[in-house]
């Protein structure tokens, strides 16, 4: 694989994940893994090895990067996030249906062009790294050049991603539409070409059942029949006119999920974005097939879309991981999208922990797309797939960390504060694929932050001497 490591380290922090889920409601400890100040032991193979306390130096032939009083956690897992929407992030005045007319697909209608294609998804997946983020589902466009541009940028990094072909053969422009047999055609050679390729996964991909046809919808349904490994990825009841279109579009269907459930969409390997406009049966078909809600809160507020019922879907079995929805969403950040997630919920008088946001935005969605043996915590054999953040960045989070009086206060209020600023280094496989610049003040234009680390050359051995960042 490009860019595997070639030598061990091991890194010093404070070192948190979770063993299992701590539920919504009162922060439940038992769930959680927090080991302050440890040494991080990372193979040769890019896998992690174990731990150490941070008094046991390990040997000499362990190169050895301090960074004590910084907090070390899984890379963070976006299950929803569009590669070809960074262009129109922060659009203003509309929902879901007009933002899609007058933005989003004049921006995609773009990916025809390789060139561009590549440029996009080179800088999209920099982006990702930029904010901690080391695994993602991703949504390009129709075009197979936007589809062949992102996976060769997360391959060149090491990466694990999961995306496809995005499916529409109705109500979109004409330079955005497919048709059954091309896009089936494009398809099974986009799968050929990409499917199980290094850490790299194909997700069948029909934007959202207005966009295709029953025909595409079951053709989509056969494709995923035909290869059983592959993942499914669309939205779902989002925004209440797309619900009442849909609802006219196929009068037969129950709900909307029961559109995808009629071709035979849903497994455990669907990931369906939003999931807010959904009832009782809706949420037991979910738990019954095992498929997911990829939870998107920035989105959701950003567009008024509306607030997503965590606490339901939890009742009822349903696994919910976080998205950050861009450029439906207004950021890459995970810590920022958990904060948005906190107040959806808070809108419904329901409180989310710390522990289960971190959760859900780590192992949770590990877990929920199957990955938990490859990425999500820190168990020996997982890949090194890590980001390493200050507690505080900014006199203000600084100030709040050092009066947090116990661990869940500390970690609600890193969740609530933090963003990409307070990013200090990006792993993935054990690679250093982001790293903050020493000279940051936290007080550089945007993009000035750090740098993305050349995915082209052997970079993870630099010894960072960083010195704590809260005093
Ligand atoms: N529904 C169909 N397409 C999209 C999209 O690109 N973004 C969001 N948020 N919802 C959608
Ligand atoms: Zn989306």
């Amino acid at each position: 694989m490009p860019g595997s490591v070639r030598t061990r380290r091991a890194l010093r922090a404070d070192l948190l994940d979770f063993t299992a889920d701590p539920g919504l409601g009162a922060p439940d400890e038992r769930a959680l893994r927090f080991r302050p100040d440890h040494w991080l032991l990372i193979e040769a193979d890019g896998r992690i090895a174990g731990t150490l306390p941070g008094a046991q130096a390990p040997g000499p032939d362990w190169p050895r990067e301090d960074h004590s009083g910084r907090l070390l956690m899984p890379g963070f897992i976006d299950t929803h996030v569009h590669s070809a929407q960074l262009d129109v992030i922060a659009s203003f005045g509309t929902e879901l249906l007009d933002w899609l007319e007058r933005y989003t697909f004049p921006a995609e209608a773009r990916h025809a062009d390789a060139a561009h294609a590549r440029l996009q998804a080179e800088a999209f997946v920099d982006a990702l790294l930029a904010h901690g983020t080391t695994a993602a589902v991703v949504f390009p466009t129709v075009h197979i050049e936007s589809v062949d541009a992102v996976f060769g940028a997360a391959r060149s990094r090491g990466m694990r991603l999961i995306a496809g072909k995005v499916l529409m053969d109705r109500h979109a422009p004409a330079n955005l539409r497919d048709d059954v047999a091309g896009a089936e055609a494009e398809c099974e050679a986009l799968i050929m070409r990409w499917h199980g390729v290094d850490r790299l996964a194909y997700a069948v991909t029909p934007r959202f059942a207005a966009t295709s046809t029953p025909e595409q919808l079951c053709m989509a349904g056969t494709l995923l029949h035909r290869h059983r490994g592959v993942y499914l990825q669309t939205h779902v009841a989002e925004n209440r006119a797309e619900v009442a279109w849909i609802a006219e579009l196929f009068p037969k269907a129950r709900s909307y999920l029961d559109v995808y459930d009629g071709f035979n969409l849903l497994n455990e390997r669907a990931v369906l974005a939003h999931g807010i406009w959904l009832d009782a049966e809706d949420r037991r078909r979910l738990a019954d097939t095992g498929a997911q809600i990829a939870h998107s809160p920035s989105s959701n507020l950003f567009l008024g879309s509306g607030l997503f019922d965590w606490r339901a879907m939890q009742e009822a079995g349903v696994r919910v991981s976080i998205a950050s929805d861009v450029g439906g969403g207004t950021g890459l950040s995970m810590p920022r999208t958990l904060a948005d997630a906190y107040k959806v919920q808070a809108l419904r008088g329901e409180k989310l922990n710390a522990f289960k946001a971190l959760h859900a935005a780590t192992r949770g969605a590990a877990e929920a797309l199957g990955l938990e043996r490859e990425i999500g915590s820190l168990e020996p054999g997982r890949l090194a797939d890590v980001a390493i953040w200050d507690w505080g960045h900014g006199a203000v989070a600084v100030h709040r960390d050092r009066l947090a009086r116990d661990l869940h206060e500390r970690l609600f209020a890193w969740m609530m504060l933090a963003d990409e600023r307070a990013l200090v280094t990006t792993l993935v496989a054990g690679c250093t694929r982001y790293k903050r610049r020493d000279d940051d003040s936290g007080a550089q234009p945007p993009g000035a932050a750090g740098a993305p680390v050349s995915s082209n050359k052997e970079t993870s051995h630099e010894h960072d001497t960083q010195p704590r960042a809260a005093p």
